[in-house]
């Protein structure tokens, strides 16, 4: 079945974006293949990125569903890096030997390096006291941290090492407007991991949730309670696809500002450590 099929494929995708190595990291390091790169370089580097790595990692490298690699080189080491290019990995990463020859893998590098986390904002908030604001905001309903909670949201467990400060600050106040995913999928056309669902069968009632699966006769969503429900197209009325709404509940008025500012430090400090 099709629609198993794709439910499968979004489990991995969720899956394997759990799987991609943590980017916190050590000392940073710069062998970069191209010595000297020119302007030029970047520039053929990041139009290869654009065509080709773009749809999963986002247009600025800050992650999609494929992981943050803004600066990876740093990280990684550029050898590591042109591995990863020409042979992929399991977790979803296509191997690009036969599509990219060495000079346009190394542009590619160059141009990764010259990419820095667009998200500088400082962590001002107590992690410890960030720690029980997530506890008595019924945060674990939706979302797991190192096998504790449930989930119908992402996993937060290696959160703060994929995201920065401010993204995570607008997740919590207004969320579903500010994801990546969000954004390169609906301009890749793509698939949306969160895409926000209203539908209205034609006997008239009404169902909210996040699309899970959908094909040209069917659709899945996962109600906010983490139900997942059918749908035949054939049956529905109506069929909105709302990208800037989320399941999420927005925390803005409900928690203080010293809250938010200690809720974002707990959550920058998830850096998959188990
Ligand atoms: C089909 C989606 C997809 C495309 C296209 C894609 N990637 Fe990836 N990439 C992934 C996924 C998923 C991972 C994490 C895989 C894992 O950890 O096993 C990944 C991992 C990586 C990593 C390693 C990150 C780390 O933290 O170790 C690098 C570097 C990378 N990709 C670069 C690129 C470049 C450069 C391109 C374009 C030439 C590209 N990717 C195209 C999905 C993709
Ligand atoms: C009713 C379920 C629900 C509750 C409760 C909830 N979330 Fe979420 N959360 C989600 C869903 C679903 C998403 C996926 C994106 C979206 O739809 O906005 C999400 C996304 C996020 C993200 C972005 C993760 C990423 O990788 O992009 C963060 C951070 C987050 N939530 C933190 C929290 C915190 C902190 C709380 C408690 C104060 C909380 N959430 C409560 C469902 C929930």
């Amino acid at each position: 079945m099709v629609l198993f099929r794709r439910l499968g494929i979004v489990a991995c995708v969720a899956i394997c974006s759990l799987l991609a190595p943590s980017l916190s990291s050590s000392s940073p390091r710069q062998d970069t293949a191209i010595a000297n790169p020119t302007p030029a370089d970047i520039d053929q580097g990041k139009q290869t990125f654009e065509v080709r790595c773009s749809t999963c990692h986002g247009l600025d490298g800050g992650g999609a569903m494929g992981p943050n690699i803004q600066g990876i080189p740093f990280r990684l080491g550029a050898p590591a890096v042109i591995n990863v290019i020409k042979n992929g990995l399991s977790g979803g990463m296509p191997a690009f030997s036969g599509q990219l020859n060495d000079a346009q893998i190394n542009q590619l590098v160059a141009y990764l390096l010259s990419l820095k986390r667009v998200d500088d904002a400082k962590v001002t908030g107590d992690p410890e006291k960030g720690k029980a604001v997530y506890d008595s905001s019924g945060c674990s309903s939706c979302h797991i941290i190192s096998g504790e909670g449930s989930g119908t949201g992402p996993e937060l467990t290696n959160v703060g090492a994929e995201r920065g400060p401010s993204y995570l600050k607008t997740a919590v106040l207004y969320p579903g407007t500010d994801l990546p995913q969000a954004r390169s999928f609906l301009e890749s056309g793509g698939q949306l991991e969160y895409l926000y669902v209203h539908l209205v069968t034609k006997d008239g009632h009404t169902y909210d949730g996040t699309r899970a699966a959908e094909d040209s006769f069917h659709i899945v969503i996962k109600d906010a309670t983490g139900k997942f429900l059918s749908f035949q197209k054939a049956d529905l009325r109506q069929l909105d696809k709302e990208s800037g709404k989320s399941t999420m509940p927005s925390y803005r008025g409900k928690l203080s500002d010293p809250q938010v500012n200690d809720l974002v430090a707990y959550l920058a400090s998830l850096k998959g450590a188990r």
